[in-house]
């Protein structure tokens, strides 16, 4: 598979950015469904609301009471939406849909997405793409096939602290591009969702967690790694939650081209404010906290805070306005199918670096 280099077009037009989130003709109103609603959904759902030019006109969970709840914020914001226990059925007979936004669990996405795609929707589906690499080369075959608009929820690429210091690296702020250092360090995953814990229906914790930050990394390297190392396991929260069987730590070096490496530890240790997340990107001119957007040159202090855009914004009400945006003006988004494919396919090459203690080559799992 080829994988194209990422270019000035993957950096969201900030300074457009007002425009996307001020108002539309009623014509040009998109009628939106939310497809299970409930962590991460109902947030999407209440995001989806601030932003103008579009109508909730569907909700849908298997959990009667969530979809009931997603059509109580609906109502609250002067909108109706029907409810659905059945996203297909929904699709069959509520023929007012244009744009379908889902966040069910990880291992439900390749079906979901596909069977949303092969009906003409316009769909913001959640990450990761899917949980094997046969899975999502056939999202990503699907969504080139698609007419829709096809847009993977990595929200991050939206983030205005983050989105201005790619802007910012890409634009040789930072000079050559050196070195990427990781962290994400916090309490252990939240035990009312089952699921998380489950490797077999998230991908383990590379896949389900670490993915933001490893995106992060190759979008400011600007290509794929070319091989990954990894060590990982479980110390802390051993058969706990009971039948556990994602990792509670691991740590990883990605080589990608030109000697560049991605230095990467998450885990579930940390006591309240301990370490938290870092995502720093180390260049030949300074360096760069990209989650904060400020910059350390190498010759002077201080450290600079950059001109961000939208600062006060939130990236999930970002990123959704981008997708509305995009399926407007018939845009491609910056994370579309085959953006996510390779985000998706690095925290995948990880988890294999980790469970067969072995260096995992990029080819082996794109080619
Ligand atoms: N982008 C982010 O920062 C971010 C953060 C958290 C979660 N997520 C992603 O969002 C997705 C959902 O995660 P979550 O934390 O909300 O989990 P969750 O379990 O809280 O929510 C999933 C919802 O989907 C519903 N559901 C399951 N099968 C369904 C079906 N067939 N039809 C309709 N609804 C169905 C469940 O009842 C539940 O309400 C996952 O893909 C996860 O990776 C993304």
């Amino acid at each position: 598979m080829s994988q194209p280099r990422i270019t000035r077009r993957d950096v969201l037009p900030l300074a457009a950015a007002p425009a996307i989130l001020r108002a539309q003709a009623p014509s040009d109103v998109l009628r939106v469904a939310h497809v299970g609603v409930g962590n991460r959904g109902s947030l999407l759902l209440r995001s989806m609301l601030k932003v103008p030019g579009i109508q909730v006109v569907a909700v849908c969970d298997i959990l009667p009471e969530r979809a009931d709840q997603a059509a109580a914020a609906v109502a609250a914001a002067g909108g109706n939406a029907r409810k659905w226990t059945d996203f297909r059925k929904m699709l069959d007979e509520q023929k007012d849909i244009d744009a379908v936004v889902l966040a069910t669990p990880d291992w439900t996405h390749k079906d979901f997405d596909i069977a949303i795609l092969e009906v003409g929707k316009h769909l913001y589906a959640e990450k990761p793409l899917s949980l094997t690499i046969d899975d999502c080369k056939m999202v990503a075959a699907a969504a080139k096939q698609a007419k829709g608009t096809f847009q993977v929820g990595f929200q991050l690429r939206h983030d205005p602290n983050r989105n201005a210091s790619q802007k910012f690296i890409r634009e040789g702020g930072i000079g050559k591009v050196l070195m990427c250092h990781g962290i994400r360090h916090g309490a252990d995953l939240p035990r009312n969702i089952p699921w998380y814990f489950d490797r077999t229906k998230c991908g383990d914790i590379v896949v389900d967690q670490g993915i933001h930050i490893l995106d992060q990394f190759t979008w400011a390297i600007g290509s794929h790694p070319l091989r990954v190392m990894g060590s990982g396991g479980t110390n802390l929260f051993i058969d706990d939650p009971p039948g556990r069987t994602v990792m509670d730590n691991y740590s990883l070096v990605l080589e990608y081209p030109g000697g560049v490496r991605v230095n990467f530890s998450h885990h579930y240790f940390d006591p309240p404010g301990f370490t938290g997340i870092q995502e720093r990107v180390f260049g030949s001119n300074g360096s760069i906290e990209i989650q904060n957007a400020v910059w350390q040159p190498r010759d002077k202090k201080p450290a600079v805070k950059l001109d961000v855009p939208n600062a006060d914004k939130d990236a999930s009400v970002m990123s959704l306005a981008a997708f509305v945006d995009n399926v407007k003006n018939g845009k491609e988004p910056i994370n579309n199918a085959e953006s996510a494919m390779r985000s998706t396919l690095v925290p995948i090459m990880a988890t294999r670096a980790i469970y067969e203690r072995r260096i995992v080559t990029w080819e082996e799992v794109a080619g």
